[in-house]
């Protein structure tokens, strides 16, 4: 459904992307995953026709971005970063603005203006002017008046940041019924758990450049990342210590504590208990740490994913 081919944009000095390629399947969700200044903006620009790029090719629904820019605009439904609407009017008053811009026939869109309104939990209030709105209820009109048109692909970059958790709640609900509809959705986020819990193939983009790409078991695997069973004990002696260290290859030892390393958490942590309560170790808490894609991006970069 959509294919980018090595993307570059430079801004004056600043090269904001350094060449990114990824292709989305139809109906497929698709996260952006990366810290404030990646580049998830800037891709999202270029795809929705706002920003041209310095080199490389975009396809959407088998329209080149280049040749063909009306077609493209046709299919997509973009949610911007900054929340663009008209204050002075009303909630349904900006929906008919924006869905004439689509160019949906104003019979129409009256109707679908309307059941948006509900889909959102706006309808009681379409006629308050934005002005008197909440950020988080201004981010879903914002959303409404991408789906307008019914486009087949939706854009959306970071829609969930600074909005109350209600908003929130009902954003996630919604986008996930586009999805099982069989929307095609594009979300960029720096919160690791969107991108966990909506997407089924991540892209991680750092400084202008998509450092990983697959569903979030590829992306585990393709770090050969561990899970570290922690056990800590009242007392932990060297002379017992040394006795699990030669029995237990990858290990390391923070004072009271054991932490193993683990392909297989479920058979290993039985192994561990058993062997602990053999060498008479007495163990006060156990804490299984999981990889996520905060401890992969971690260890891809030697970053945290949040500042
Ligand atoms: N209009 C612009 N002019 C100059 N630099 C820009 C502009 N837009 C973005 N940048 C720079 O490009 C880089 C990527 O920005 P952006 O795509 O907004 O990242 P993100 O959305 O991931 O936070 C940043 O270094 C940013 O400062
Ligand atoms: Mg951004």
């Amino acid at each position: 459904m959509i294919s980018v081919s090595n993307l570059k944009k430079s801004y004056d000095s600043i090269q904001a992307l350094k060449g990114i390629s990824f292709q989305i399947e139809k109906g497929e969700f698709f996260g952006l995953l990366g810290p404030n200044g990646a580049g998830k903006t800037t891709t999202i620009s270029i795809l929705s026709t706002i920003v041209e790029p310095s080199e490389g090719t975009v396809s959407i629904a088998g329209f080149d971005l280049k040749k063909n820019p009306a077609e493209c605009k046709k299919t997509i439904g973009v949610v911007p970063q900054e929340i663009a609407l008209y204050n002075e009017l009303s909630a349904y008053d900006n929906l008919l603005f924006w869905g004439g811009l689509y160019g949906v026939p104003s019979a129409e869109l009256k109707t679908r203006s309307e059941e948006i309104l509900k889909l959102f939990g706006l309808y009681d209030r379409r006629n308050d002017k934005v002005k008197t709105y909440s950020g988080g209820m201004k981010r879903r009109i914002n959303i409404a008046s991408a789906l307008l048109h019914k486009p087949v692909v939706l854009f959306m970059d970071e829609p969930t940041v600074g909005i109350d958790p209600q908003s929130r709640n009902l954003i996630f609900e919604v986008v996930e019924k586009l999805h099982k509809e069989g929307m095609t959705i594009v979300y960029t986020t720096h919160y690791m758990e969107e991108a966990e819990r909506f997407c089924d193939r991540i892209g991680i983009i750092d400084d202008g450049r998509i450092i990983a790409q697959g569903s979030l078991e590829e992306l585990k695997k393709s770090c050969q990342m561990k899970e570290t069973i922690v056990v800590s004990f009242v007392l932990l002696s060297d002379t017992i210590f040394d006795q699990i260290v030669s029995e237990w290859k990858d290990l390391k030892r923070i004072e009271n504590s054991i932490h193993f390393y683990s392909s297989n958490v479920k058979s290993d942590l039985a192994k561990i208990i058993i062997r602990c309560s053999e060498t008479g170790l007495d163990i006060v808490h156990i804490d299984i740490q999981k990889v996520n894609l905060e401890t992969i991006f971690l260890s891809l970069t030697g970053k945290q994913l949040r500042d």
